[in-house]
């Protein structure tokens, strides 16, 4: 969960309880720059988070977004070689994740929204002579960006009870590799569900935003528990500057000011951008005009209390935060999430 929720903290402590620990690498050099004090670029940065959720024991990884264009290639190289277990990347099809240094060890694990994704993927990384080590299938319920259309997300052909078994079919045809599913999956029930239609694994996100050991605010993780059903909306028109959909708690400050088109245009960060007209990445949308966009880095980033004093938080969640009630440990999330609950 990016920006700086999932951080070395939580993904050791899924690590160490026997799950894959995953840490997100957006905006990682900021975060890091400011825990140590000292300047991080972004290879350093992705190399310095895995090692250090890794360290405890076990197996962790990193979650490479694609649509931040200008980190992708040095978080991918840092991540491979501090020894990462996985790279899962989504938010854009990462069609060169397997060009970019060879991964030795280290799973390369695609997240897509529709078959027709996964289909493009497979061709072009089977040019490159790689075959997904395991695909991520992410339903309209999760949080953060969604790879839906917005009028797509409610359709009953697009749950992902319906996506999975198209899914699972493309996958046996490509070389039968795992299927990891993830989006609006809450409970032990809920994955033995799914494992019991054929999935291999589950991804999720929501249920260790307020964990103890989540780096997420205090004022985000009180939003979670404050949230209700009503309270949780798909963000569009304002949205984020990278088009997709994302989901939000409806009160995060700065989404109230986008509402209101109260924001100045901003846009110092430049993780998300979108090509200009000479095919070059380099226009955010949030910087020119506050009309649709809103500036999700320093939203988020406040989030991740990096910069709480200057801008507004945003949270993003997924649709079951409003189930959350208290803030738990991993150790004890796990034990219930495995059915291992004394
Ligand atoms: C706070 C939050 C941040 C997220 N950030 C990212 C991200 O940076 N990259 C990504 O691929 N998915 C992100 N997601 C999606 C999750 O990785 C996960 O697939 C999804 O939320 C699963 O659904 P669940 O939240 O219902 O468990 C995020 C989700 C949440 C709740």
């Amino acid at each position: 969960m990016g920006v700086g929720v999932s951080l070395s903290p939580l993904a050791s402590a899924v690590a160490r309880e026997g799950g894959l620990g995953i840490v997100s690498s957006a905006c990682l050099d900021r975060l890091l720059s400011k825990r140590t004090g000292k300047k991080h670029n972004t290879y350093e940065a992705a190399y310095e988070e895995v090692a250090l959720a890794k360290a405890a024991g076990g197996y962790a990884g990193i979650n490479i977004m694609g649509a931040l264009v200008h980190d992708f290639n040095d978080s991918v190289r840092g991540a491979l070689d501090a020894g990462a277990d996985a790279i899962i990347s989504g938010a854009g099809l990462p069609l060169t994740l397997p060009a970019i240094q060879p991964s030795k060890d280290t799973a390369l694990i695609p997240i897509v929204s529709s078959t027709r994704a996964l289909d493009i993927i497979c061709k072009k990384w089977e040019k490159l002579s790689y075959r997904p080590d395991a695909v991520v299938l992410e339903g309209p319920l999760a949080g953060g960006h969604l790879g839906f259309k917005k009028d797509q997300i409610d359709l009953e052909s697009n749950t992902l009870e319906n996506l999975f078994p198209p899914i699972k079919e493309m996958a046996k045809k490509y070389g039968d590799f795992p299927i990891i599913v993830a989006g609006g999956i809450y409970t032990y029930e809920d994955i033995v569900k799914f494992m019991k239609m054929g999935a291999d694994g589950v991804q999720m996100g929501t249920r260790f935003l307020a964990t103890t050991e989540s780096s997420a605010s205090e004022s985000y993780k009180q939003a979670v528990l404050n949230a209700k059903e009503e309270d949780i909306v798909v963000a569009h028109d304002p949205g984020s500057p990278c088009g997709l959909p994302f989901r939000v708690i409806r009160q995060s400050p700065m989404y109230v000011s986008a509402i209101k088109k109260l924001r100045p245009p901003k846009c110092d960060k430049g993780y998300v951008l979108l090509k200009d007209s000479a095919g070059n990445f380099t226009l955010c949308p949030a910087k020119a005009s506050n009309e649709h966009h809103f500036c999700i880095c320093n939203g988020l980033l406040s989030s991740a209390d990096y910069n709480p004093d200057k801008e507004e938080p945003l949270y993003t969640v997924g649709t079951n935060a409003y189930r959350v009630d208290k803030i738990v440990s991993v150790e004890s999330l796990l034990k219930e999430l495995t059915g291992d609950e004394a």
